[in-house]
């Protein structure tokens, strides 16, 4: 069995060797296929996580906070985020890469946001483009659609919102801010998203808005209804410190790995053990 079979079964989105595409996810969803989207920041890692089979690399702004070091994901810039997405394109051979749009550079409207999403394209070398929000973001994304841009929408706790959230807190907890994410799921499928993201969210509220569009749901911290499900590559692999969010699993510890092999060499340094006579010319 190969690898790209064990991710995603032999027929299903890791079965083939061409280029994902938006077609393709849809597809899964009609199968009723579940699959994973992770983030990436740079080429090596896309270039492994293309190899085994991951579908959709996001270079999400989360870069600002698990790449850069800043608080939230505010701070970050469209030259961070291209010269990221440049990276993991140059990186992934099939994968689809879809390059967050940070904040600030949509929110003015069609005419900004088509400005963004087009270097997102051109420069960073993306498939499609990411955006969070609904209301006035609909006629956005039905813009960037128009103009052949694939969009992902995203909805719940967009983190871009955080300030006006007074923290990176669950959403849709009341009918009236459950029914305003349904609505708005099914506004961004109607206007082209190709994909949404529902993040931070009641399980059922995450159900509710998967069953309302015949575009796929990518879940984070939204329960296990939706049709795919995203990780942040350092949560992922146990690289993030501190206190996770209850929706982190994290399917490593490599932040003990890497301690013990940074211990390991600096020790070998110290006790001149390293290089030994297999390393040296
Ligand atoms: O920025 C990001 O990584 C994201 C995902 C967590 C959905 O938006």
């Amino acid at each position: 069995m190969s690898v790209h079979a064990a991710v995603d079964g032999p027929n299903g989105l890791g079965g083939s060797s061409r280029p994902v595409t938006i077609h393709d996810l849809r597809a899964a969803k009609q199968r009723g296929e579940r699959f994973a989207m992770i983030t990436a920041y740079d080429a090596n890692a896309a270039a492994l996580l293309d190899e085994l089979g991951v579908p959709v690399l996001l270079v999400g702004d989360s870069l600002g906070m698990v790449v850069l070091g800043y608080d939230t994901t505010v701070p970050v810039t469209l030259d961070e985020m291209i010269h990221h997405t440049r990276a993991v394109a140059r990186g992934a051979r099939r994968a689809l890469v879809v390059g967050d749009l940070p904040f600030g550079t949509y929110q003015d409207g069609p005419s900004q946001a088509l400005a963004s999403a087009t270097r997102m394209l051109k420069e960073g070398g993306a498939g499609a483009v990411k955006l969070e929000g609904g209301g006035p973001m609909v006629e956005v994304t039905a813009h960037l659609v128009r103009a052949g841009i694939p969009v992902m929408g995203h909805l719940g706790l967009t983190p871009q919102s955080v300030h006006q959230f007074g923290g990176f807190k669950v959403q849709g907890r009341d009918d009236a801010a459950a029914d305003r994410i349904v609505a708005d799921a099914q506004a961004l499928a109607e206007a082209g998203a190709f994909t949404i993201v529902i993040e931070g969210v009641p399980a059922e509220l995450g159900r509710r808005a998967t069953e309302a569009v015949a575009v796929p749901t990518i879940g984070i911290g939204a329960g296990g209804h939706t049709d795919a499900q995203v990780l942040v590559w350092h949560d992922l692999l146990g690289l993030t410190s501190g206190r996770l969010p209850r929706f982190v699993k994290a399917y490593a510890d490599l932040r003990s790995e890497i301690s013990g092999a940074v211990k390991a060499f600096v020790s070998e340094v110290a006790d001149g053990e390293y290089p030994g006579p297999e390393h040296v010319y």
